[in-house]
């Protein structure tokens, strides 16, 4: 089959990476590209925005399926497009997309469905906000009710700083029309973790959990980024705990959305809050996480291809999903500054002793213990010939390994090998699991 993808972050690199592999894929394209991406998949220069454009290429192409990375072009209605020109796409409809471009959707979905949140309430109104700031007495959370870019949460231990927070989004507006209207919900405490589901708009085979890595800092400290790193599988969260996900958050949402007669097909990421034998969902994103997916691309086995054409086609029945049981880390590079302004176009070292033929000692043991080492460009570019930072996020260095210790020091052994000016990452990916910092 013909295959397309669109987005071209480090994400989008994996999926490729992972469809190349695919016996059944004999085209493979992917919008914009990548000097990583561009190593697997045809470029193709149209915005991930221009739907009519990309609607016209896939027809002319005769692309058997789409598969959509980022969160925009589904909340902006893509698959809707496809779909009325009767090509098949893998992701949700503008409506079933709403899970996560719109909290207050995704809160009274889950409160339809009877899956475990932070008790909440919704305004459009800052006073009307105000007073349940005040009413409430305890810490709370903010949040701005649209695509905030992963910046519209506040977590606010004290009034103040929740009343500052309503301010902040709904008058000042510094999340635009996404802070107009605003939820507002009880702290919770726990463990944070990513689930992913893949969905059919009926039915849903669970792709397991992942852990990420929020904060630019290590020991979570600092702003939050897009991902600083992640590992799957996640230790002490096996199968068990997946078909409770299943049973109590992923189950009861599909067949809430099949009520709202909004069906939800593609890729069902809940964010959870896990403490003790509690699981509450913090929220739901409606695509894989970057860099979960990194990891998560490389456990797992079987034809990618057709797995997300029997989803998309409301086969999931016909899916055995199959993941290698050793675990898969990530860390991700970034370009200093990062998530503040950075600079671009800095010149990258030290890939081809990672991917190319020259030997090492860490090359040697990773062949030893069979451990794989993949490297995702998630913002390069070329420029004269070279290699060059082209976003904040640069690269994601991914391992393939028995056990998260082997992983992550494989991660790390690799990372170690990449230079550019101003490169940063995060040494505590994993630490937690392994008992190296205090939970
Ligand atoms: N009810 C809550 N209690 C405690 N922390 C929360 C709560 N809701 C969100 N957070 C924190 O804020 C982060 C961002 O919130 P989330 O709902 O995932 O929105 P987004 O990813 O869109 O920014 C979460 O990863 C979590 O750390
Ligand atoms: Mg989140």
């Amino acid at each position: 089959m013909k295959v397309l993808v669109i987005g071209k972050g480090g994400r989008e690199h994996s999926l490729c990476w992972r469809l190349n592999q695919s016996p059944t894929v004999w085209g493979l394209y992917c919008t914009g590209g990548s000097p990583g991406i561009n190593q697997v998949a045809k470029p193709v220069d149209i915005a991930p925005d221009d739907f009519a454009g990309l609607v016209r290429f896939a027809a002319a192409e005769k692309i058997d399926l789409t598969i959509v990375g980022p969160e925009a072009p589904l909340a902006g209605g893509i698959v809707d497009q496809f779909e009325r020109a009767g090509l098949t796409i893998f992701g949700p409809s503008q409506a079933a997309a709403q899970l996560e471009s719109s909290k207050a959707f995704a809160k009274l979905v889950m409160r339809e469905a009877g899956v475990p949140t932070a008790d909440f309430a919704t305004f459009d109104d800052a006073d009307a906000a105000r007073r349940y700031v005040k009413s409430l007495g305890r810490p709370c959370v903010v949040k701005a009710d649209g695509l905030a870019m992963g910046k519209g949460v506040t977590v606010c231990a004290s009034a103040d700083a929740a009343l500052a927070a309503v301010a902040d989004a709904m008058e000042t507006r510094r999340f635009g029309a996404a802070g107009a209207r605003v939820v507002i919900e009880e702290m919770l405490r726990g463990e944070e973790l990513s689930f992913f589901a893949l969905c059919d708009g009926a039915g849903a085979v669970a792709l397991g959990c992942a852990q990420d890595h929020k904060a630019v800092f290590d020991g979570d400290r600092g702003p939050n980024t897009g991902g600083m790193g992640a590992y799957t599988p996640v230790p002490r969260y096996g199968a068990e705990f997946e078909e409770r996900v299943m049973h109590e958050v992923v189950r009861p949402t599909l067949t809430a959305m099949a009520a709202r007669g909004n069906p939800f097909r593609g890729v069902m990421f809940a964010g959870l809050m896990v403490d003790g034998d509690r699981i509450k969902v913090l929220e739901y994103n409606v695509r894989f996480g970057d860099p979960e997916c990194e990891a998560l691309m490389m456990r797992f086995d079987g034809d990618l291809a057709e797995t997300l054409l029997a989803i998309a086609q409301g086969r999931a029945r016909e899916v055995a999903i199959r993941l290698s049981s050793r675990t898969a880390a990530t860390v991700v590079l970034t370009a200093g500054g990062y998530p503040g302004d950075y600079a671009r176009g800095t010149p990258i070292a030290g890939l081809e002793r990672i991917d190319g033929v020259e030997p090492s000692e860490a090359k040697v043991r990773w062949a030893m213990e069979k451990t794989r080492v993949k490297v995702f460009h998630a913002g390069t570019a070329t420029r004269d010939g070279a290699l060059v930072t082209d976003g904040g996020r640069v690269l994601a260095v991914t391992a393939l390994a028995e056990g998260l210790e082997r992983a992550v020091t494989a991660a790390y052994e690799a990372a170690g090998m990449i230079r550019f000016d101003g490169m940063h990452y995060r040494r505590d990916v994993g630490a937690r699991a392994l008992g190296h910092m205090p939970a």
